[in-house]
């Protein structure tokens, strides 16, 4: 008796089924590679809507630093570090975002400065100021390249590589006593004072 050849035994039908397997595959990774192409935005754009959830609560919100009795009532300036909040999508925690000068200026009246130098951003120290510059007076002096302040953080003139005044905060006293700044950062080496944050 004779068989009649099954549909896949036959030689045309064979290679155009290869042809078939061979288009497929081709519009698969057609398609594979379109959806990356359009996913990488979409999870870029996801990242760019993440960030400022994890930097809530870094700066530019007011933090409580101190209280009033805790600040030397002669004037003497105490530095504080700025320990902010961190927010991000998964949890919350408290780090150190930087430093400022605290300085009883009256009863219930303070004075806030960044430690960061307007300069290049080195660590601006309370010290007496040199001999020719303040004559031994309390003021900033910075390690660097010794740019010099007095005690209102204003700029001391002569060969001063700071481009501007120590930068001042805003301050609030709530509750009658206690000290909460709006801590920020600025740009360095520019004359005026423009936040980063
Ligand atoms: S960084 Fe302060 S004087 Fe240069």
């Amino acid at each position: 008796m004779h068989n009649a050849p099954l549909p896949h035994d036959s030689p045309g039908t064979s290679g155009s089924s290869s042809a078939d397997r061979r288009t497929f595959v081709s519009l698969l990774s057609g398609v594979v590679l379109g959806g990356l192409a359009w996913l990488a935005p979409i999870l870029s754009g996801m990242a760019a809507l993440l960030y400022p959830l994890r930097q809530k609560g870094a700066a530019g919100e007011p933090v409580r630093l101190a209280s009033l009795d805790s600040l030397p009532a002669d004037g003497t300036p105490r530095r504080v570090p700025v320990i902010a909040p961190r927010v991000n999508a998964w949890s919350t925690s408290e780090e150190p975002v930087g430093a400022v000068y605290l300085r009883r200026t009256g009863p219930a009246e303070v004075l806030a400065l960044q430690v960061v130098c307007p300069h290049a951003g080195c660590t601006v120290e309370f010290q007496p100021l040199p001999s020719d510059s303040g004559g031994g007076a309390p003021g900033f002096v910075c390690p660097c390249h010794k740019a010099l302040f007095d005690l209102e953080g204003r700029r001391l003139p002569g060969a001063n590589p700071s481009p501007r005044d120590m930068d001042q905060l805003e301050v609030e006293i709530r509750a009658g006593d206690q000290v909460w700044v709006h801590f920020q950062n600025f740009l360095l080496g520019t004359a005026d004072k423009v936040s980063t944050t």
